[in-house]
């Protein structure tokens, strides 16, 4: 059950005259102080402030009227007319008791299921994926497995950049300086590196380089029939390098619709827009403008090209005809800002209106230096060597705080602890900042890491093994739930939290929201440990209610990692 949601449906009810039921209800949250209640309703003040009474008299009226049973008693109105809701310890025990066979811990499906287009990853084939790619992929990912597990129908989709201009850079690369020996042992190295060669050869303006690789580009888009061959023939390789990376990370796409799928849509899109009058001819080619004072979206160049913006508007055509969305999210970075707002505000002037086009932003990974990751001859980083690094980074750790372990069983945890730290590293961010690449912040044992719910999940399943018992024992037995010390009580109430943590992080678009409740979580559970003995309680009774909360505990651990994209490891 989502407790926030069903408190927020008592407060509207009670909302006072005059107020906006909806606005009353959002202004309850989880309080951020135990010594606040376990939620509150903070709408009075706004209210009396607009209705010019008495703030704490309002929030008194309230706190009489407002039904909040079986969940609570009667409100307590605080400071200047804050209301503190404590849930009732009854109620908790027997929600947990609940939880404890239910397989989905709480989360009900979503009553109005949706059906969600996530296009995330999507990188431009041809040259290796960098750490810049990190976040599109492992954000879009999360949101996907989060909105799956509330029930919505989500088609994930990797729109992979297979036809753009640096096709041509590489197809110029390939006529002029290629190495046969290279590619015929490292086919992706070679045309990475004919890439690199023409990109530099471009930036340094060698004449007559940009044109040629120009013209390369418009002659595989006019079906060159060389060109065509060299592109199904790299294509297949580029692809074998960006599938041995997913694999590595376990990330999954149910459709993989690159630029080059559309190529084939991209006349009649620009010619319906003719007709219908939302283009026009501007210095030779055609555009829409959306607003006069600034630059418009261009979606044939004047030489006759379409682009990356034909694309997209072809792209949501084709979505829409296909799946009929309700959402649709753009997991990319946040310096396209414009392009999308340009994109989506042509769409519905196009009639593409009914789907929820949202663009899911995301900052820069920083270096120490504060600029952008490099390495330190100044390159990108590659993916699959940041990969290798975290893993080795992570056997250090591994070795270090887990001596009891053999070797191999080392190896084995360094890897899910290494792919672990990286994505949590960017997942527990605001996906909108900026962050800073520390490895050791990374796969600290102790905050807010990936390392960290880890461990805390293993430690969970070793109570289990060290008293010889299982989890699935306790959850047959039914036990009775004490929730009387403070620590259980904490505990305990977060456990209830995780339906509301992933409505709020879905609604929102933000793996962090969940990322946060999963460290509260381990905290409570830290806390819980060092303050109540589990194996050595004073009675069985109260061993095996502490034992439901250790299962609890792990299984929500283990669920919420999951919808990171990140494994758990039984021992550490
Ligand atoms: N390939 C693009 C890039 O690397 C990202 C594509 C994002 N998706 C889209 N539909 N525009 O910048």
């Amino acid at each position: 059950m989502n407790v926030l949601e069903r408190l927020r449906q008592s407060f509207a009810a009670a909302t006072p005259e005059g107020g906006d039921p909806a606005a009353f209800a959002s202004a309850v949250r989880p309080s951020t102080d135990a010594k606040f209640g376990d939620y509150q309703a903070n709408g009075c003040m706004a209210l009396a402030k607009a209705q010019k009474k008495n703030p704490r008299e309002v929030a008194s009226e309230v706190a009489e009227r407002v039904d909040l049973l079986p969940l609570a008693g009667k409100p307590d109105v605080a400071g200047p007319g804050f209301l503190n809701v404590r849930l009732e310890d009854p109620w908790i025990v027997d929600q947990l008791r609940d939880l404890l066979n239910d397989a989905t811990l709480g989360v009900a499906p979503a009553k109005q299921p949706k059906t969600v287009v996530v296009d995330f990853s999507s990188p431009n084939v041809a040259k290796p994926m960098h750490v810049g790619h990190i976040r599109s992929t492992v954000i879009g990912d999360s949101l996907s497995r989060i909105l799956a597990a509330l029930g919505h129908k989500v088609i994930k989709d990797n729109h992979l950049g297979d036809w753009g201009a640096q096709f041509g850079m590489i197809l110029w690369g390939w006529k002029n300086h290629r190495d046969e020996a290279n590619y015929a042992t490292d086919a992706v190295g070679e045309l990475a590196r004919l890439y690199r060669l023409t990109n530099a050869k471009i930036t340094a303006k060698e004449p007559g380089v940009e044109d040629a690789a120009r013209a390369e580009t418009a002659k595989l888009h006019a079906d060159d029939p060389e060109n065509v061959a060299l592109w199904h023939q790299f294509m297949p390789e580029c692809l074998s390098a960006l599938t041995a990376i997913y694999d590595r990370l376990g990330v999954t796409f149910d459709v993989q619709l690159g630029e080059s799928f559309y190529n084939p849509m991209l006349a009649e899109v620009v010619q319906d827009l003719e007709s219908k009058g939302l283009s026009e001819q501007s210095e030779g080619a055609t555009v829409v403008f959306i607003d006069r004072e600034k630059a418009p979206f261009i979606v044939r160049k004047k030489d006759g090209a379409y682009n990356y913006a034909t694309t997209d508007l072809a792209t949501i055509q084709y979505r829409e005809e296909t799946w009929q969305p309700d959402q649709v999210l753009y997991v990319v970075d946040s310096r396209q800002g414009d392009h999308f707002k340009q994109l989506f505000a042509v769409a519905k002037r196009w009639g593409y209106e009914r789907a929820d086009l949202q663009h899911v932003a995301f900052g820069t990974i920083l270096g120490a230096d504060r600029k952008p990751l490099k390495t330190r001859a100044g390159d990108n980083v590659g993916l699959e060597s940041l990969l290798d690094e975290g893993i080795a980074e992570a056997l250090k750790v591994v070795k270090e705080n887990s001596p009891d372990l053999e070797s191999e069983e080392h190896v084995r945890v360094a890897e899910v602890v290494g792919l672990g730290a990286i994505k949590y590293a960017d997942l527990s961010q605001n996906r909108l900042s900026d962050y800073v690449f520390d490895w050791s912040k990374m796969l600290a044992m102790n905050g807010n890491t990936g390392a960290y719910l880890q461990y805390a999940y293993a430690r969970s399943q070793s109570i289990f093994r060290k008293g010889g018992l299982t989890p699935e024992g306790i959850r047959e037995q039914r036990p009775t739930i004490f929730i009387t010390s403070p620590a259980e009580r904490a505990l305990g109430l977060r456990l209830l939290r995780l339906s509301e943590t992933l409505e709020l992080a879905a609604s929102e678009l933000k793996p962090n929201i969940l990322t946060d409740y999963l460290f509260d979580l381990a905290n409570a559970f830290s806390t819980f440990f060092e303050e109540c003995p589990v194996l050595k309680a004073e009675s069985t009774e109260r061993r095996d209610s502490r034992l439901a909360l250790v299962d609890l505990t792990g299984r929500t651990l283990k669920f919420g990692l999951g919808l990171l994209g990140i494994d758990v490891i039984e021992r550490m």
